[in-house]
């Protein structure tokens, strides 16, 4: 996967690409990173980017110009000049006006050969830039960003641990979403912690795996009725739930209701 990176502040993500994970995947060549300094591409002497918007309001834009330059210069090409059917690289905008970006989305991301990020600044960016450049306008959530480059990162960091043989498939198999769950509480050394002795649940001290993989099924489902219950309802149109998680979401609900009747009861 090759993630070309437009951005006024190349900086800001360089450091992420030569860093843990990511970094051995680019020192293994399973990953590509190729930084652009749209600033390269403005015509001034002082390398102006940036404009007020025709019609007056608050803030500056980012010039059409250079953007649209430096997108030529990486293979993106216009859709008004060579068609809609022409061969093109993927072109993505990050912008708080985007549609959701998810983890369904970063799973499909992942498998592109190439994805371009344009990352705003300032109040955004020429509207004919999306409309003769962009493919996907994405946001990474419903709140307003300085720098486009925070957003562009995390896109960055959900996709290319994606990739074919950067993570071992085991470790992704149970993580939050992963089949419509949130993930399972975990723990680790030692056994009991602190002064009022939290104990690890004894079920994963047992060594009786299939209690065990019971338990961390029942506790994905308790975690997202209680945190993000949309998730379960959206799971259950869209059949991603077998038998077993089917019943347990069920026993849970039934057991919440009991629960809540009883605390109005009080
Ligand atoms: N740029 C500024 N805010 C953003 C957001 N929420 N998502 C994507 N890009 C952004």
């Amino acid at each position: 996967m090759k993630y070309t990176v437009l951005s006024l502040f190349p900086e800001l993500i360089d450091a992420f690409f030569n860093l843990s994970i990511l970094g051995k995947a680019v020192e293994r060549g399973i990953v590509e990173y190729c930084p652009v300094n749209i600033r390269d591409f403005a015509f001034d002497r002082h390398k102006t980017c940036d404009d007020a918007p025709y019609g007056g309001g608050a803030g500056m834009l980012m010039l059409a110009e250079p953007l649209g330059r430096a997108l030529e210069s990486v293979g993106a090409r216009n859709r008004f000049e060579v068609g809609d059917g022409a061969e093109k690289v993927r072109v993505i905008y990050l912008t708080p006006s985007g549609r959701p970006f998810t983890q369904d989305l970063a799973q499909e991301l992942s498998q592109e050969r190439e994805l371009v990020l344009i990352c705003g600044r300032y109040e955004g960016i020429d509207q004919r830039i999306i409309d003769a450049y962009v493919d996907d306008e994405l946001s990474i959530g419903d709140y307003v960003l300085s720098s486009g480059e925070t957003a562009a990162l995390v896109l960055i960091d959900a996709t290319y641990r994606l990739v074919d043989e950067v993570i071992t498939p085991a470790s992704l198999r149970e993580e939050s979403f992963g089949g419509g769950l949130l993930e399972y509480p975990q723990y680790t050394r030692p056994e009991i912690y602190g002064n009022v002795g939290l104990k690890v649940p004894e079920i994963l001290l047992s060594g009786h795996h299939e209690n065990i993989r019971r338990w961390r099924l029942m506790k994905r489902v308790e975690k997202t009725l209680a945190m993000r219950p949309e998730l379960i309802a959206r799971g259950e149109s869209a059949g991603l739930f077998d038998e077993e998680t089917r019943s347990l979401i069920a026993e849970l609900q039934q057991h919440k209701g009991a629960k809540d009747e009883r605390d109005k009861g009080d």
